[in-house]
Parts: C-alpha cells; structure tokens; sequence
C-alpha cells in the first residue's frame, strides 16, 4: 500500500490519469450520434452550400408557427420579479406545485395525492430516478424496441439489465404481448410503456393498454408510464393515461413541461406514484430520501407551475395538436412520395418512422445500413435525421417532424435527389 502511494507520488501528475468510475462512462444514443458520429454544430446554419436543416431532436419551438403560450412565460416572470422564490425549494418540490399537478392530473377513482408527486430535473430526472428507486443492481426492466434511448445509459449506469420487447410497425407498433409476457423472470422489476411514443409517434388504444395492464396484472410487476407527450395526439384519436385505466395496478408515471408546453429548456419534470396495494411503499420512500439531496429542478419554474397549469387554455393544446398533425401530414406527403422509402404514419406526438425499403434499391448503392443511411444523406444535403439504431432497431430513420411546411418541402426535394442515385431504374 506504502509502495503503491509512494509510486504515485513519486510519478507526478503527468502520465497517470485519475480513475473515473465505470458507472459514468455511458453511453447516449442520440447525442453520441448527432455530435460524435455526424459530427453535428448546433450553430451551424450551411454546410456545402445548403442551408442545414436539424430534424434530429424533438423540439417544436424551433420551427416556425409552434409557439409557448405567453401566460406561461408571464408566471414565471411574476415569480422571478416577487423575489421571494429564489431559495432551495421543499426536497420533493413546493407543496403548492404538487398541488396543481393533484387538481391536473387526478382523477376521480384513480386518485392520487400531493406526497405522491416529485419534481426532476426533466423527463430525463424523472426517468433516472423513477429506475433507480424501482430496479437494483442485477434486477432487469423491461423497455420497447424501438425506444427512446435514455433507458440504456441510465441502467448502464444503475447495473440494471435492459430486455426489450418487440413491437409490430405494422400495426401500430403494438407490443408483442407474448414476446414481453416470455422476457419476465423473477427478476423483473418494473415494465416500461411509452405512450404516446418516441420514436414510434403513436398512441395506442385503449384495449392494448387494457391488455398491457393485464400482463403486469397478472406478473404481478408495476408499470412505469412514460408520458412525456401526453394528451399531444393528432384530432380524431385520443389519449389516456395508463393510471387511469386501472386502480389495481401499481405504477410510477412521470411527465414534464417540455414537449407539452414546448419548453424542454426549463427542465422541469415530474414523477406519480400512484401506490396501489402499497405495493410502491419502499420504492416512494426511496424516492423522497433520494429527493433530499438538492438537485431539485430551478425553483422559479416550480412556484409557476400551479399558474402554468392552471391558466394556459385548452385552445392552446388544440391547437398545437392540430398543428401537430399538419405537420406531420405535411411530412408524409413527401416522404410517401419517394419510392425507397416507407412511412409509417404516425397519430400523435412529434416524430415519424420510415422504414428503409432496400429492395427498391440498386445493387451497389453503397449504403450499409440506417445509421450509413444518415450519414450519407447529412453529408450530401445536410439534412440530420437520426438512424433507428440510435433507438435499438434497425432499418428505419426517425424524422422530427414538427416543422415548418418549407423544411418539409425542402426535405422532399432533398431526399428525392439524394435517393436518385440510389435507387433501382433511376441511374
Ligand atoms: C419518451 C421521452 N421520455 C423522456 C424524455 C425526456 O424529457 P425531458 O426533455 O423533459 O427531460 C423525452 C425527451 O425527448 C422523451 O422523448
């Protein structure tokens, strides 16, 4: 031991590196994808005389007619101008923001109350905490195949093994049942559902979910709801929530300001325990212990909740899902138009699959696969869209497509010249 301090004393600091653990050397899809691998500059606007256009991440305050609702920016004005809110909050959150989330989001029969809310930084806080109160080292959850990749790194993290269920493109991206009811062991400590849903953008019915519960019904396994865009479905579906649907299965549901209220920059989410059976009792008290280490989200965003939830007016929501849906028609009109490549449609949320139909494709069109398929096509015409093995599938990309009807333009005229050279007949 004596030997081995000297020995490090006696080397300096140049030449040995200080050991990081191995728990932090994760790994993120879709960040690793667009700034490692494509090489991605958010401040790029042209790259070989194109303008760029990033259809990578989901975030509608960018393009042009997707707007945040002026009252809410106006509540978090007033908290920052009152002065009065600029300590560290209550661990779990203000009383008065869990609360707000209570008179939203309960309901009747399906109650829950405010000891059962706890703000995150984020989807992303929620998520990460919610796995890491819910599953232990060596214990596995279930996750959707495709997914959003965030699982991946935080049970890396958490030494919390993933097994994904498959899911049918063609029918909606419905869950194999029998494939998720096959992948549960002893060790299985939660299943997640993501709905609406990213990658895939699609509600699922009512009856799937019912069959969804039946399987952790029956497992005996809580469910834990990724409802990051909930309620954002396009006119003539609808959605709801998991916990809503039963009052017998424990689950951990958690959303967040900022895909619904186009404010992902704010950082605020939130988890529900709805502790059915007190089944969740460990898991909550985890939760709230795990709370008191201050990484609560920025407390000025919290003390505007309740007016956030309160006063932002249903026309909003109708209309960003109308805008929503436009959007993504907008998007399937030129994409369905191009041989080579099939969409799948999408009836909520931001996002739409294409699957990449190869067959259509001349021999030797020197594509690999999808995330070749991306990169080819970001190098040509500097458009970035994310390969779906950033989401654990393969042969698909994902397009964000919560854009201005001139960037769906653009992406067509661009997609169709990219494609003429790769496709059968056409060269
Ligand atoms: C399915 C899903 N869950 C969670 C998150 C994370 O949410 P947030 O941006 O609020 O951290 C995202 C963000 O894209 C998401 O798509």
């Amino acid at each position: 031991m004596e030997t081995l301090l000297a020995q490090r004393q006696a080397s300096g600091w140049a030449g040995s590196k200080h050991p990081s653990s191995e728990e932090t050397d994760v790994l993120y899809q879709i960040s690793n994808f667009a700034f490692d691998v494509a090489k991605f500059n958010p401040t790029l606007t042209e790259k070989n005389g194109k303008r760029v256009i990033n259809l990578s991440y989901g975030e509608p305050t960018r393009a042009n007619g997707y707007y945040v609702p002026e009252n809410i920016t106006e509540a978090v004005i007033d908290v920052l101008k009152a002065g009065d809110k600029n300590g560290y909050a209550y661990h779990a959150g203000p009383p008065e923001a869990r609360q707000a989330i209570v008179e939203k989001y309960s309901k009747k029969g399906y109650e829950f109350e405010k000891e059962d809310v706890f703000f995150t930084g984020g989807g992303h806080g929620a998520l990460f905490t919610s796995i890491h109160a819910m599953c232990s080292r060596g214990e596995n959850i279930l996750i959707p195949k495709p997914s959003f990749p965030l699982t991946d790194p935080i049970c890396q993290n958490l030494g919390v093994e993933i097994r994904y269920y498959n899911q049918f493109p063609e029918k909606n991206w419905e869950i194999d049942l029998d494939h998720m009811r096959s992948l549960i062991d002893a060790k299985t400590k939660a299943i997640l559902v993501c709905n609406p849903s990213n990658p895939c953008s699609v509600v699922f019915s009512k009856e799937h979910q019912l069959e969804i519960i039946k399987v952790a019904q029956d497992f005996k396994i809580p469910l834990l709801c990724d409802e990051v865009y909930y309620g954002l479905v396009y006119p003539g579906h609808t959605f709801e929530s998991f916990a809503n649907l039963t009052d017998d299965v424990p689950m951990v549901c958690l959303n967040s300001l900022s895909k619904v209220y186009q404010v992902p920059g704010w950082r605020l989410g939130w988890i529900i325990v709805y502790n059915r059976h007190g089944h969740l009792d460990i898991v909550k008290d985890h939760i709230s212990k795990f709370m008191r280490i201050p990484f609560h989200p920025c407390s000025l965003i919290m003390h505007a909740l309740p007016r956030i939830l309160k006063e932002t007016p249903q026309s909003y929501l109708d209309d960003y899902c109308k805008q929503l849906a436009t959007s993504s028609e907008q998007v399937y009109a030129v994409v369905s138009n191009q041989r080579g490549l099939n969409p799948i449609k999408a009836n909520a949320g931001m996002y739409m699959m294409v699957k990449l139909n190869f067959d259509e494709w001349r021999e030797g069109h020197g594509i690999t696969d999808d995330k070749d398929f991306v990169l080819k096509f970001w190098e040509a015409e500097s458009i970035l869209l994310l390969p779906s093995q950033c989401f654990f599938e393969k042969g698909f990309v994902r397009i964000v497509t919560c854009i201005s009807k001139e960037n769906a333009d653009e992406l067509g005229i661009r997609l169709a010249r990219f494609m003429s050279g790769i496709l059968k007949g056409d060269k």
